[in-house]
């Protein structure tokens, strides 16, 4: 097996009507670095969506490492979501009223991982957060508060990172701090990524860029 998601003739129509996708293919080979790049509007949170099994597509399939997801249980589903995927978006979703470590804990509890003091810890390190563990969210900047929002993804030891506009809130000096550390996971702990982005400047992060033009994938 050499794909971890491959996803065949993939369409989205919202209730109200809206085509959002129209019959996009896609595969992620292992240790991928993948950019999902078109203007707003194109479907690039829809197709990440589906890819990451938060929504279901009206038509086609995502295989996650040859298992069809749709025909998962509720439950084999949030199992999947918990062990394999972990997404960051936009806003970073970050509980206000805990400190970063706890953050991270909570996801540690949550997910009955051992030693999950001791990982929190390395991680924090990592994302060059040491000096902040016992702050609240309110008292950091947005890109610190993003990369709390990468602490507590890599908690679960990921297969996939599925990032959506990660650093849309965050300036563009510290968004390529946290595209230097998507880089060095994917390079040194082999994590893949989609990442969803209309930020161009972002591009040469990517080993592969698809573009997606009107729900339609381009190239
Ligand atoms: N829940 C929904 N109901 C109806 N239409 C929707 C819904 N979510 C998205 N859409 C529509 O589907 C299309 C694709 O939206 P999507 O959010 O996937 O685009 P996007 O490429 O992520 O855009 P952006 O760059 O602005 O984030 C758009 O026309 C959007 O208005
Ligand atoms: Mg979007």
């Amino acid at each position: 097996m050499e794909y971890v998601i491959k996803a065949e003739n993939l369409w989205k129509i919202y209730p109200d009507g809206t085509k959002a996708l129209r019959g996009v293919n896609f595969t992620l080979r292992k240790g991928e670095f993948v950019g999902i790049m078109g203007p707003s509007g194109s479907g690039k949170s829809t197709l990440i969506h589906l890819l990451g099994g938060l929504d279901k597509p009206t038509q086609g399939k995502v295989f996650f490492m040859e298992r069809d997801i749709s025909l998962m249980t509720e439950e084999e589903l949030t199992n999947f979501r918990r062990g394999k995927v972990a997404y960051i978006f936009q806003f970073y979703y970050l509980l206000e009223d805990f400190t970063v470590l706890e953050n991270l804990l909570l996801i540690g509890d949550l997910l009955g991982i051992k030693s999950a003091q001791q990982k929190a810890l390395d991680l924090l390190t990592l994302l060059r957060l040491s000096h902040r563990l016992n702050h609240k969210p309110y008292q950091l900047s947005g890109g610190e508060q993003q990369r709390v929002a990468i602490g507590r993804a890599l908690m679960a030891e990921p297969t996939v990172i599925f990032a959506d506009e990660p650093t849309g809130n965050i300036d563009w000096e510290e968004g390529k701090k946290i595209f230097d550390i998507f880089k060095k996971l994917n390079e040194e702990k082999g994590i893949s990524f989609v990442v969803a982005t209309h930020n161009p400047e972002l591009s040469r992060y990517f080993n592969r860029i698809v573009k997606l033009r009107d729900g339609v994938s381009t190239v």
